[in-house]
């Protein structure tokens, strides 16, 4: 008989794994775009039930399946969700996520492990591919505005991927937040992390901006972009229509995936018939070497991201692995021995 043994980790065992190794996120990231760009990865767009509505919601779960070949092999689905009033509420993540790896030729479960610090790295090591591909050559100042859990793994992703900034303005509405990010990471990271309020001030003075709030509307300028800068816009609303429409790139994770979203202005400007997929470029192409990126000093860009189930599904594989290597985790079965087969 087939054994159905499901590894559990729980949030601290994915820790204990090596999930909040930047480094090692960054290299499963790049090898999930360079797969995707092969046609390696079947990763539908995700599903999203918003609730009440999609307009008004104040809750949703985005069921997020993927599956990886090439010489990785895994099927999976990450289970996502995100609540407003958890936003408002101590002791509780905003995004709460859980993730399921399968065996593409048995669909044996094999692994269920939380997928929330998962989400949070692999979010931000998209925005640092980004700035890696697409930030101005030795960019020095940096904005990152959100000084939430997206924020604080924004801050370890450029701090690899843009060595050579030496200020990051942490903007937030709430200043105690980006105060207490700030001083978590003194000594750790390379730029010199300045809280503030002022987002636009801040940007009006960065190469690199990049954007993960809760904001409902959006609040940023074209004016904020000084020119030659990279803006990265890796949650909803956010910019302003114009910041795309001034951009002399734009650049985005996944197209067929980002137009299905109606709070992307990707996706507005594509329904209001004013940008073409040919128009962009796919994060794929920068990490398969097949588009440069930045072309020049003086291009303003432009980057949005929805997130992607297959950078779930390969980092939550990646940390599978190491777990059962080190001995972590529980073991769970589905059943001792299947019923009806
Ligand atoms: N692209 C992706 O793959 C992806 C993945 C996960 C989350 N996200 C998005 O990232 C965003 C942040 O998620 P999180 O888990 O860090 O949330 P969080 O609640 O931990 O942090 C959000 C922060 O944004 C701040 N904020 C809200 N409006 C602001 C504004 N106008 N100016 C400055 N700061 C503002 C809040 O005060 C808060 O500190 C969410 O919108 C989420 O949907 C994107």
């Amino acid at each position: 008989m087939i054994p159905s043994e499901i590894l559990f980790l729980k949030q601290e065992d994915v820790i204990k794994a090596g999930l909040l190794d930047m480094k090692q996120i960054l290299s499963a990231c790049e090898k999930t775009y360079e797969l995707l760009g092969k046609n390696e990865i079947i990763n539908h767009p995700k599903v999203s039930t918003r609730i009440p509505d999609p307009v008004n919601w104040t809750s949703f779960f985005n069921s997020m399946p993927a599956y990886i070949g090439g010489d990785v092999k895994v099927g999976g689905i990450k289970w996502a969700s995100e609540s407003k009033q958890n936003a408002l509420t101590p002791g509780i993540p905003y995004g709460i996520d859980i993730t399921i790896l399968s065996d593409p030729d048995t669909v044996l479960p094999f692994c269920i492990l939380d997928g929330t610090l998962i989400t949070a790295m692999r979010t931000s090591a998209v925005s640092g591919l980004f700035a890696k591909y697409t930030a101005p050559k030795n960019a020095k100042v940096a904005t990152l505005i959100g000084a939430g859990v997206i924020g604080r793994t924004a801050i370890m992703s450029v701090n690899e991927t843009v060595p050579t900034l030496e200020t990051i303005y942490l903007c937030d509405l709430d200043l105690s937040k980006a105060e207490a990010l700030a001083k978590e990471f003194e000594g750790s990271c390379k730029a010199k992390i300045i809280p503030s309020t002022d987002s636009k001030s801040c940007a009006q003075k960065s190469e690199l901006i990049i954007t993960q709030t809760t904001a409902s509307k959006p609040f940023i300028q074209p004016d904020w972009i000084l020119r030659g800068a990279t803006c990265i816009q890796m949650a909803s609303n956010e910019v302003e229509l114009d910041v795309v429409r001034q951009a002399d790139q734009v650049f985005v994770d996944y197209w067929k995936q980002i137009i299905t979203n109606p709070g992307k202005a990707v996706a507005q400007l594509h329904s209001a018939g004013e940008l073409e997929e040919s128009d962009v470029v796919e994060l794929a192409q920068l990490v398969l070497g097949n588009h440069p990126g930045r072309k020049s000093a003086d291009e303003t860009l432009y980057c949005s991201s929805m997130g992607l189930g297959a950078l779930d599904i390969m980092i939550g594989y990646t940390i599978y692995q190491n777990a059962k290597k080190m001995g972590i985790g529980t073991k769970l079965a589905l059943w001792d021995s299947p019923l009806w087969e």
